[in-house]
């Protein structure tokens, strides 16, 4: 077993000024439900806009499967004042040999350019040097999706270029920017 098996099985609660990062839960499906169904959220991301509540219960009872499984996975975005669930952020894989790992994030549209999505990576960057011991997080956003590179930016990751077609999304093959940040680099 890897060591941050155990740690995806049993993830923490993380706190920040104005979140609660919390495992997912089935209860969280009408809150993403809420923001899943709007193409607008779902345009860059690698899952299909939920067309029904259906969709949002399947998609949270894969996200549980894999904490039982103990395997890399996300950890819901929830506002402290409210509890409400506004949009997931966590790690889509981890190279246990060479301590690295990719993180990936979506937001309810209703939040955008507020610096939630900045708060929240920069606490998942921070569990991820402290807590799964990661030398190396890096992070994607196809090209035309420049806010998310703002928010790589934000937390001290680096750009370090384009993977041409790296990725294929709703049936096209797109470019992506990718961005790293090292445990050794300052972060911001
Ligand atoms: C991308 C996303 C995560 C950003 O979250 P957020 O909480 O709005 O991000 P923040 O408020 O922390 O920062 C957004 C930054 O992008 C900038 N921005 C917003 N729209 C922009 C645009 N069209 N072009 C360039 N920059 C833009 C904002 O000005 C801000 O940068 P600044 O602080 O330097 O001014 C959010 O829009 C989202 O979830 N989108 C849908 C899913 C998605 O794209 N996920 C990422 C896949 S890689």
């Amino acid at each position: 077993m890897q060591f941050f098996q155990g740690i995806f099985s049993q993830l923490p609660a993380l706190e920040t000024e104005r979140l609660i990062l919390r495992p997912l839960r089935m209860s969280d499906a009408r809150d993403l439900f809420a923001y899943a169904k709007d193409p607008q959220v779902s345009r860059y991301v690698l899952w299909d806009t939920h067309e029904t509540l259906r969709d949002s219960r399947q998609f949270l009872r894969g996200a549980i499967r894999q904490y039982r499984q103990g395997l890399p996975g996300s950890f819901a975005i929830t506002l402290k004042d409210s509890g409400r669930m506004i949009g997931t952020i966590g790690y889509m894989w981890v190279n246990h040999e060479y301590k690295s790992a990719e993180v990936g994030y979506s937001l309810s549209r209703e939040y955008w350019n507020k610096g939630i999505m900045t708060e929240a990576l920069r606490r998942v960057v921070e569990f991820g040097f402290q807590e799964l011991r990661l030398n190396r997080i890096e992070a994607q956003h196809e090209v035309d999706n420049p806010a998310s590179g703002r928010v790589m930016a934000h937390v001290g990751m680096q750009y370090e270029g384009v993977l041409r077609q790296r990725v294929k999304n709703k049936g096209r093959y797109v470019d992506v920017a990718l961005y790293a940040i090292l445990r050794g680099d300052p972060r911001t």
